[in-house]
């Protein structure tokens, strides 16, 4: 298997919005195995800065929008978990309240090119056990 990372393009999001784009993972079984599983990132514009985070809570693992592309408070100040409403910082994904004790977002690597911002198509290789 290479090293080398893949990318892909996706539009840069206005201010106060997102973009979801996908994102493969290839996971390390506990018997050895290993298979590609597809994950979901998404990509902030917040007080100008652009962030990318994989969409799964670290409370439960569920996607945190409610509606698809829908991730920012009422307010536009946090990002919000809309299971059990985890409140995380949209540029350091720290969780800020709600059930995420702490955990926060997972960052995702992204390259600005442009009106374009670059993701990678795929996650490391990630250990199930
Ligand atoms: S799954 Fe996100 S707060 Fe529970």
């Amino acid at each position: 298997m290479s090293d080398q990372q893949q990318w892909q393009s996706v539009a840069k999001p206005a201010e106060g919005e997102a973009v979801c784009f996908d994102l493969k993972a290839r996971v390390r079984l506990s018997n050895g195995e290993q298979a590609d599983i597809s994950e979901q990132g998404f990509l902030i514009c917040h007080q100008g800065q652009y962030r990318a985070w994989k969409n799964s809570c670290p409370h439960a693992g569920a996607p945190l929008d409610w509606m698809p592309g829908q991730f920012f408070s009422e307010d536009g100040q946090q990002l919000v978990c809309h299971v059990h409403f985890a409140h995380f910082d949209p540029l350091t994904g720290d969780c800020l309240s709600g059930p995420c004790q702490q955990k926060g977002l997972s960052p995702v690597k992204f390259i600005e090119s442009g009106n374009m911002i670059q993701v990678p198509v795929s996650t490391h290789l990630v250990d199930t056990d």
